[in-house]
């Protein structure tokens, strides 16, 4: 992994048809840039439309036609980007039909994952707890996530093994695999290539998601992280696969590979989901995903962008205050939304950002957050 820390920011956003919002160019800092306004009035639409054209997709729904505004029959989000010394102007038009266009300094791009290295994001949404006590989906999705971003041979292994998957997995529900299993070799190999780099990354995640979790709260510092690599660590990928085809055949699936691993955290020796209160697992799931991006800037994967939605509201003040010291601290451009009551108000008092108030939808710089 290179170690080349490049920052990555939006110098300018250009919303159409998203939500509530107002078709409207915006011009941001390189630092912190904090949107307020009443509820309702579309601050959490930007950072959706911002995820838009970092993932293809929305951090608040799986499809994209709840964000479509009523009425319209596609939205576009353009952006110009700095990342290091350049800067590219990126953009994305998704239909209700599902039609996707996507177009990078002007020329149209087929591939989504191409694109999405471009515009690296971290989304902190102090509601999404599931990341910690949820299904494994969502953790797998931060390591790979991750190794997207830095190692340049992971999506073609990872896509590689999924494939490989899939076929077997067809051919085990329709049951028609022979006595010969040809898809254990290469199941196996990428499935063990798969893990090597997600075992690399969560060694290196621990030990900065510890020293995150040490400055939000002493009390959550012994929060342990463990990869479970998704079969039988006795043996190795290849024999246990084989192991399982008895009950991959009599069921139907593949029991067993990196598809079911999961990212395990634990506090007292107990698993953090149980005994952990909503406000430390809020905490948790927030140390995570600075961990997350810090590593993609160490590691050369680019620092991403922070989408920080409406923090005040879920954290009690003094949490919220170390969570934006730490960004703060970051060297990243931050995306803040926030609510204009005077207690939020009084949380990024003195700070010095940039600041944007929205109303009914249109978003205006102001030089007083209200
Ligand atoms: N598809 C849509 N078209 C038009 N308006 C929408 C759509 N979806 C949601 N809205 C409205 O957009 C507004 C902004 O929502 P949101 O960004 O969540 O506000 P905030 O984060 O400021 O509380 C809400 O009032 C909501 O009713
Ligand atoms: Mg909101």
């Amino acid at each position: 992994m290179s170690k080349v820390n490049q920052v990555i920011s939006l110098e300018s956003l250009y919303l159409d048809g998203i939500r509530n919002l107002s078709t409207q160019r915006l011009v941001f800092g390189q630092d912190t840039n904090l949107i307020a306004g009443p509820n309702g009035s579309g601050k959490s639409s930007v950072l959706e439309g911002v995820t838009l054209l970092s993932t293809g997709r929305s951090f608040r729904s799986p499809s994209v036609r709840p964000v479509i505004q009523h009425g319209r029959e596609h939205c576009v989000v353009q952006a110009q980007i700095r990342r290091g010394g350049t800067t590219l102007s990126i953009g994305i038009r998704r239909g209700r039909g599902g039609e996707l266009t996507l177009k990078v300094d002007g020329n149209e791009v087929a591939s989504l994952a191409e694109f999405a290295a471009l515009l690296p994001t971290i989304v902190l949404d102090p509601s999404s707890i599931d990341l910690v006590v949820g299904p494994p989906e969502g953790r797998r999705r931060l390591i790979d996530g991750a190794l997207f971003h830095v190692e340049q041979t992971f999506l073609e292994v990872w896509r590689r093994y999924q494939r490989v998957l899939r076929q077997r997995n067809a051919a085990l529900r329709r049951g028609i695999m022979g006595a010969e299993d040809p898809w254990i070799g290469d199941l196996a190999r990428t499935g063990s290539m798969l893990s090597e780099h997600r075992a690399q990354l969560v060694c290196r995640l621990t030990p900065v998601f510890r020293e995150i979790l040490c400055v939000l709260s002493d009390e959550l510092a012994t929060t342990e992280l463990a990869l479970r690599p998704g079969w039988d660590q006795a043996m190795s990928l290849a024999e246990g696969l084989t192991k399982s085809v008895d009950s991959d055949r009599a069921q139907g699936f593949t029991h067993v590979g990196p598809h079911r691993a999961d990212l395990r955290l634990q506090w007292g020796g107990r698993p953090a989901a149980e005994v952990m209160s909503r406000g430390q697992l809020k905490l948790t799931m927030i140390a995570l995903r600075l961990a997350q991006g810090r590593i993609m800037a160490e590691d050369g994967g680019g620092s991403p962008v922070y989408l920080v939605d409406d923090i005040a509201a879920e954290l009690d003040v003094a949490h919220a205050d170390k969570v934006c010291g730490l960004l703060q601290n970051n060297e990243s451009q931050v995306l803040l939304t926030a609510v204009n009551s005077p207690e939020a108000m009084r949380l990024y008092a003195g700070s010095a950002m940039n600041l944007f108030h929205v109303e009914q939808g249109c978003v205006t710089p102001v030089d007083r957050p209200f």
